[in-house]
């Protein structure tokens, strides 16, 4: 499996706080059945990260997995938030794309409820040639959300949710409504340590779909299919669509 959100590269952002930690998070990856890990640190104002640095910081980190004997691949990306992204060059944004396919950004919206503010930047990147895959929808639960994410998905859009967060007890039940709405479309870990919080797992997350008879029959795209689109820079198009207005 590819995990397409993880904040693995050591002392960069609020993710792994050494090559330590990173090769721990790589470790719980091939423990997971996770062999490639899209890299996505925060591309944001209040996080010190030099785009142009992340291509030899990813390959010094798979060289360091390498010699630890570890098979899990690093690939580049980034977690971009939708206030920085008008402030990126087109280069800039190719960097951060996830697998470095060139064509898709992981997008965190705005805090609070998702806003007409996130639709403009979506309608952004598709101008400059990019597709967005929305994350953190678990933060914006809120009356509109699925209207929100039905309209962003007929667009263009695909929906990244965190694989704990379908069955973290908060927001749960939230999931499971994305999930029955057709506005869910992979899953990820957002691993941030391998000391604390979640680990770089995503097939506890994955079980829990099968519980959903829209989602049930796609779990194989989902799971693969379009992760593995996603970081070559294909196109790939969900087989079920959003149940909700927008
Ligand atoms: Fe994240």
């Amino acid at each position: 499996m590819i995990d397409l959100h993880c904040h693995i590269l050591p002392g960069l952002d609020d993710g792994a706080a050494d090559i330590r930690d990173s090769l721990g998070m790589a470790r719980q990856a091939e423990t997971n059945g996770v062999t490639q890990v899209c890299a996505t640190p925060h591309i944001r104002h209040d996080h010190d990260v030099v785009i142009g640095e992340l291509a030899d910081r990813v390959a010094a980190l798979n060289l360091a997995l390498g010699q630890a004997g570890c098979r899990t691949k690093i690939r580049t990306g980034g977690e971009v938030a939708e206030s920085i992204v008008s402030a990126l060059d087109d280069d800039e944004l190719r960097a951060v794309s996830l697998g470095g396919g060139g064509r898709w950004i992981l997008l965190e919206p705005a805090p609070g409820p998702l806003s007409d503010g996130l639709d403009d930047t979506v309608r952004q990147l598709t101008d400059r040639g990019f597709r967005s895959l929305i994350a953190h929808p678990e933060r914006h639960l809120g009356a509109d959300l699925l209207d929100r994410l039905g309209k962003l998905t007929r667009a263009g859009s695909l929906v990244q949710v965190t694989a704990a967060a379908l069955s973290d007890p908060e927001t749960a039940e939230g999931m499971a409504i994305l999930a029955r709405a057709g506005v869910l479309h992979v899953l990820a870990s957002d691993s941030h340590s391998s000391r604390f919080g979640r680990p770089v797992a995503i097939t506890l997350g994955l079980e829990r779909l099968w519980e959903f008879p829209l989602l049930s029959p796609h779990v194989d795209w989902i799971a693969w299919r379009a992760p593995e689109a996603i970081i070559s820079g294909q196109d790939t198009e969900a087989p079920y669509s959003p149940r909700v207005e927008g």
